[in-house]
C-alpha cells in the first residue's frame, strides 16, 4: 500500500514521543492526565487562575523535552519527504530533520503574546524562562501551544485539511484520537479515498477507520513500515 502510494502524509500523536521518554496524556497511570487536571493546566481558565503553577508545568515539561532524543520513530517518518501532521508540541522531529512538520497544537519551544498581539520568542528548553510580560503590548507571555478551548492555528489546519484532502494514504500513528478538529482530519483523509494505516499499541477511536492496524511501538513498527517505501 505504501510503496504505490503517491502522497503520503503522516499524522502523529504522544504515543511517537512515548519511546523517548515523554509522557503522554492519557495511558493509563502514565499519562499526564493521570496525574494532572488537563483544564487546571492546559486551559486560559487554568492560567488566569494560577499563572506561575501553569508557567511551572511548561518548564517542567520543557527540561524534560530538552532531555529527550528522537527515537526511532520520529528518525524513521524524518527520512520521508511527506507532510508531516503532529498534535505534539515537542521538537523531536524536527530534531530528527523532518522538513514539513505541521504542529496543530503548537509548540512547547515558544513562548507567545497571550492577547494574540504577534509577539512570540524562541525559548531554551533546558533552561525555560520565568514569567513573563509581552515587550509589545505588556500582555502576559505564555507557551505557544493551543490550550483546551483555544483555536488552532488557523493558516496551520487550513495546510493540514488540504493534505488529508489530498493524500492517498495516511499513516496514524500514536494517537488515541478523541481531540477534536485534530482527529476529523483522519475521517476527511479516508472520505477523500486514502487509505489509513494505524501504528497504535492498542486500539483507539482510529481503530473504526483502519484499513490497516500495525500493533506495536511507533520506535519498532515505523523503521519496518517505511523500509519498504524508502526501498522505492
Ligand atoms: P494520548 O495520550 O491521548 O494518546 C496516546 C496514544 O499513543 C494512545 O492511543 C496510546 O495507546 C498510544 N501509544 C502510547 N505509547 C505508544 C508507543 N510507544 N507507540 C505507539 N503508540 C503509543 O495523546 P494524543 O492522542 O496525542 O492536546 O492526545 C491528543 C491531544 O490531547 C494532545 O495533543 C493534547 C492532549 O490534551 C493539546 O495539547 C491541545
Amino acid at each position: 500500500m505504501l510503496a504505490r502510494a503517491q502522497r503520503p502524509v503522516s499524522f502523529s500523536g504522544a504515543g511517537l514521543s512515548a519511546e523517548s521518554g515523554v509522557s503522554t496524556f492519557r495511558d493509563a497511570q502514565t499519562g499526564m492526565w493521570a496525574k494532572y487536571d488537563p483544564v487546571a493546566l492546559a486551559s486560559p481558565q487554568g492560567f488566569a487562575a494560577d499563572p506561575a503553577m501553569v508557567l511551572e508545568w511548561y518548564a517542567h515539561r520543557r527540561r524534560g523535552i530538552a532531555q529527550a532524543e528522537p527515537n526511532a520513530g520520529h528518525n524513521a517518518l524524518a527520512g520521508m519527504d511527506w507532510t508531516h501532521i503532529t498534535q505534539n508540541v515537542d521538537d523531536l522531529l524536527h530534531r530528527a530533520g523532518a522538513k514539513r512538520v505541521l504542529q496543530l497544537h503548537g509548540s512547547i519551544k515558544i513562548d507567545r503574546c497571550h492577547h494574540e498581539c504577534g509577539f512570540e520568542q524562541d525559548v531554551e528548553l533546558a533552561n525555560p524562562p520565568p514569567m513573563g510580560s509581552c515587550p509589545a503590548c505588556s500582555a502576559p507571555l505564555r507557551p505557544g501551544v493551543v490550550w483546551f478551548g483555544e483555536q488552532l492555528p488557523i493558516d496551520i489546519w487550513s495546510e493540514a485539511e488540504a493534505a488529508c484532502r489530498e493524500c492517498d494514504v495516511l499513516v496514524v500513528v500514536g494517537t488515541s484520537a478523541v481531540v477534536y478538529p485534530a482527529a476529523g482530519l483522519i475521517t476527511i483523509a479516508r472520505e477523500s479515498g486514502a487509505k489509513v494505516i494505524i501504528i497504535n499499541t492498542q486500539p483507539s477511536d482510529a481503530s473504526a477507520l483502519a484499513d490497516i492496524e500495525l500493533f506495536g511501538t511507533s520506535g519498532t513498527v515505523l523503521p519496518k513500515l517505511l523500509a519498504a517505501k524508502r526501498s522505492d
